[in-house]
């Protein structure tokens, strides 16, 4: 009896065995990444268009696989979606413009749900940008307006125009539906981001801020932060700045651009160094930021600046028998 029991099961095992592998293999499910990042998304946008989200894994399937074994772990719910960090990125025609958007697509390309708004300085679309823009595999808008030929001085803040059309276009796309979970951040094209950044930035609130490396005539510049607030600034140049914060040093809730829809920033008594404070004193107070980088003591980025290009070789009439664009 107890023999023929055993026989049965020993030929039974292979049976459930076969059934169990079957029932865990799921032949759609994609190979596994092997690592969470980098992370790629193969959607371009053009100017305006519409995003497709882009989500990691698949929980749902995996829930419902989970649910036909009668397993008994808790139910999953939906998997939040990541809010997407918008990137407004002025940008003018020089030697170095293609080698700057090319490291920051580099960047940008190893962050999940990104939108890179890139407005050039011009009176049109550059072919160089289009068709950068066009291969570089991320979810972009292209927009464009020329900075008025009276503010192309070098004492006068720069990119005004370019970073208010940026904020015009994220207001308008969401006019009309409840805001999605979003963040702005303006990331000029010469600086270094830490991809680090981006996870940081992500849980923005309201207003969130942290160290820029290399700026204000100092190794870094940093907000100063007691129990878990902002109350004051590390810098070395014009302490009286109500925020003493370089553009690469703050991010803005999506809800918060929305829900003040006047903040912009001004040509109007603007002084360079002061279009951060300008701009910032419209939407929130120092009280209220939110600091990041370990309460801001890690600097994730770097106001670096390109060298200006030796071209004193360059021949003044085309002489090459190919034209390349550099
Ligand atoms: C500093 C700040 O980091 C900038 O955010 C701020 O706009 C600038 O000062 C200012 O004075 O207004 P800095 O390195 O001196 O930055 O400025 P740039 O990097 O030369 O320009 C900032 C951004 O504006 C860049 O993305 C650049 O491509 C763009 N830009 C610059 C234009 O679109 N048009 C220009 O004529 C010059
Ligand atoms: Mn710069």
């Amino acid at each position: 009896m107890k023999s023929a029991l055993c026989s049965r099961f020993f030929i039974l095992l292979p049976w459930i065995l076969i059934v169990i592998i079957m029932l865990d293999v799921d032949p759609r499910r994609p190979a596994p990444q092997l690592t969470s990042r980098p992370y790629f998304s193969p959607h371009t946008v053009g100017c305006g268009g519409s995003r497709i989200p882009l989500r990691r894994g698949s929980l749902g399937r995996d829930a419902a696989e989970r649910q036909k074994r009668n397993e008994s772990r808790p139910p999953l719910q939906a998997e939040p979606r990541l809010p997407t960090i918008y990137a407004i990125t002025p940008t003018y025609s020089r030697p170095v413009q293609k080698a700057e958007l090319t490291r920051l697509a580099n960047t940008f390309r190893q962050v999940a749900q990104l939108h890179w708004i890139l407005v050039e300085d011009r009176a049109t679309r550059s072919e160089l940008v289009s068709s950068f823009l066009a291969r570089a595999g991320l979810p972009n808008t292209h927009l464009h307006v020329p900075t008025p030929r009276r503010y192309k001085r070098p004492w006068l803040p720069r990119a005004t125009e370019q970073r208010n059309a940026g904020l015009a276009w994220l207001r308008q796309r969401h006019q009309h539906q409840s805001a999605q979970p979003g963040v702005l951040f303006f990331a000029d094209d010469d600086n270094t981001y830490s991809l680090e950044l981006f996870q940081e930035m992500r849980t923005t609130r309201k207003v969130s801020v942290w160290p820029v490396g290399l700026v204000g005539g100092r190794r870094y510049e940093r907000p100063l932060v007691k129990n878990g607030k902002v109350v004051g600034w590390y810098t070395g140049w014009r302490e009286d700045r109500p925020f003493a914060i370089d553009m690469a040093g703050f991010a803005v809730s999506l809800q918060v651009i929305l829900s003040n829809p006047k903040a912009v920033f001004k040509r109007r008594g603007s002084q360079p160094g002061m279009q951060e404070s300008d701009f910032l004193k419209q939407i929130t107070t120092v009280e209220e930021l939110e600091p990041k980088a370990n309460n801001c003591t890690k600097v994730l980025v770097w106001h670096t600046r390109t060298e200006k290009v030796n071209l004193a070789n360059e021949p003044k009439y085309h002489l090459d028998t190919v034209n390349i664009e550099v």
